[in-house]
């Protein structure tokens, strides 16, 4: 025996093979049985076995995964699953993973051929969003990571001594929509800058960021002393899907000087759909863009991607010169820039691996069609709210997602009847705050969801609404 190998190679392999049937068998049948259920309390103080100090065997350990895992899952690959923004996986994806994870490759760097995978990968998201092919980008664990990484990016674009001397009294101050997802003002707070540096510019009817405010904010900032440094657009906010004017956006952007972001973090993919592209005008224009392969491309969890344009500014926000690190012309240390340059993260897994496979597998013109079957379902879910006594659509449909209030139910009643549905095991929506009023949001990211599913979820939010009135 040599380390950690086992002795009894065959025997391995035949288990290898019972738990890749087990995972087959799983996928097969992903839609049977409840969405999600509660882990009992049973299950859970199962899993406390404390650290053993003796190992156990393989057939032990996956028969308790069986068991204890498997069955309480968070139920995204699930097609009754359409809340917040999951993506629901593919068997490619699965396989994907596996492989990569024979290969155990650390993508932070050095000259190796995962890390080419990885650079196709991002040519790929350059072309697929219509940004220059020279651009730069990396894979992270999701949008939160890619759009820190380009605030922190477009920050230092604007002023590169913050590397070394932090923000000290500097007040430099973003735009976001109210509508923007909470991680942009994370990224403000950890970048260091402090959340209220993101300013939040009110949205009109539409849900779209009101120009004239952005405008207006930019200049009583400047008047006052503040310094503009970027805007962000969303294209697909996370409440109700609706894409920000990223052309008016980029106008105002340039007009200011101020780097141009996008946060995509699932519209991106809407890229792919010739229906919807011409909605995200403007997109290509971005300085920066957040995205996630994880939720529209299916790719299993985690892979989010960041792009930048001018591949120079993003090394330049991170890149590193160290004595440990040296960066040489020819051998396994050749290779620069590496992936390490343009995040935080040294030691990376091979996320690309799943990410090239499975858009390899589909290919462009099926995740297109993909991306327009969800939001045809959405869209026979919204024409079915809309017919339906008692329900009320409460933001446009854009894209895939719908939020729809139920009258004569408070905003607990909704709340309750949300987490019983969850609890029946019938459907998995979400809920979010649509002009104050809470809603039932159903989105559709996930490529089994059929109108069949969103009518079984309409159905039994019909029947638990009359129970609650009665
Ligand atoms: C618009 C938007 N931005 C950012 C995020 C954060 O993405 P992640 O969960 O991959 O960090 C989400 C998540 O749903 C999102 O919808």
């Amino acid at each position: 025996m040599a380390g950690l190998d086992p002795e009894d190679w065959s025997g391995i392999r035949a288990m290898g093979h019972q738990m890749l049937d087990a995972l087959f068998d799983r996928m097969e049948h992903v839609g049977e049985g409840p969405v999600w259920q509660p882990m009992p309390q049973a299950a859970r103080d199962a899993l406390k076995t404390g650290f053993p100090e003796q190992g156990q065997s393989l057939e032990d350990l996956h028969d308790r995964f069986t068991d204890l895992v498997v069955p309480y899952g968070n139920g995204n690959t699930h097609p009754g699953f359409m809340g917040w923004v999951h993506g629901a996986g593919t068997p490619v994806g699965m396989l994907a993973e596996m492989l990569a994870g024979g290969m155990n490759a650390n993508c932070g760097g050095r000259s190796h051929a995962a890390n080419e995978v990885e650079r196709e990968v991002i040519r790929w998201a350059l072309s697929m969003v219509g940004m220059p092919e020279d651009g730069s980008g990396c894979l992270v664990t999701g949008s939160s990571m890619a759009n820190f990484i380009s605030i922190i990016t477009a920050s230092r674009a604007q002023d590169i001594t913050l590397r070394s001397q932090g923000v000290g009294g500097r007040k430099m101050v973003g735009y976001a929509a109210t509508t923007a997802h909470g991680c942009l003002p994370r990224a403000f707070d950890l970048a260091g800058f402090g959340s209220d540096a993101l300013r939040r510019v009110p949205v009109l009817t539409d849900h779209r960021m009101d120009l004239a405010a952005l405008k207006r904010m930019i200049r009583e900032d400047r008047e006052a002393g503040y310094i503009p440094f970027m805007v962000a657009g969303t294209a697909g906010t996370v409440d109700c899907g609706a894409i920000d004017d990223l052309a008016g956006i980029e106008a105002i952007a340039r007009e200011n000087s101020l780097w141009f972001h996008v946060d995509a973090a699932f519209g991106a993919l809407a890229c792919l759909s010739s229906r919807f592209k011409n909605a995200l005008s403007g997109i290509e224009k971005a300085d920066s863009l957040a995205f996630d392969f994880h939720k529209w491309a299916q790719v299993p969890y985690d892979a989010g991607c960041v792009l930048v344009r001018d591949g120079k500014a993003h090394a330049a926000a991170f890149a590193q010169s160290l004595d440990y690190l040296i960066r040489e012309p020819r051998g396994l240390a050749s290779g620069a820039p590496w992936f390490c340059d343009f995040g935080p993260d040294l030691s990376r897994g091979f996320r690309a691996l799943k990410v090239w496979m499975t858009l390899g597998h589909y290919g462009s013109e099926r995740m297109g069609q993909m991306v327009e079957e969800c939001c045809d379902v959405a869209a026979h879910l919204a024409r079915r709210v809309q017919t339906t006594p008692g329900l009320v659509l409460l933001a446009p449909v854009t894209l895939n997602i719908v939020c729809f209030g139920i009258d004569g139910l408070s905003d607990q009643d909704v709340s309750e009847l949300v987490q019983d549905l969850h609890e029946s095991g019938v459907a998995a929506p979400s809920t979010t705050r649509i002009n104050g009023r809470l809603a039932v949001r159903a989105a559709i990211v996930n490529h089994r969801t059929t109108t069949a599913d969103t009518d079984r979820m309409l159905d039994a939010v019909i029947a638990l609404a009359a129970a609650r009135r009665a």
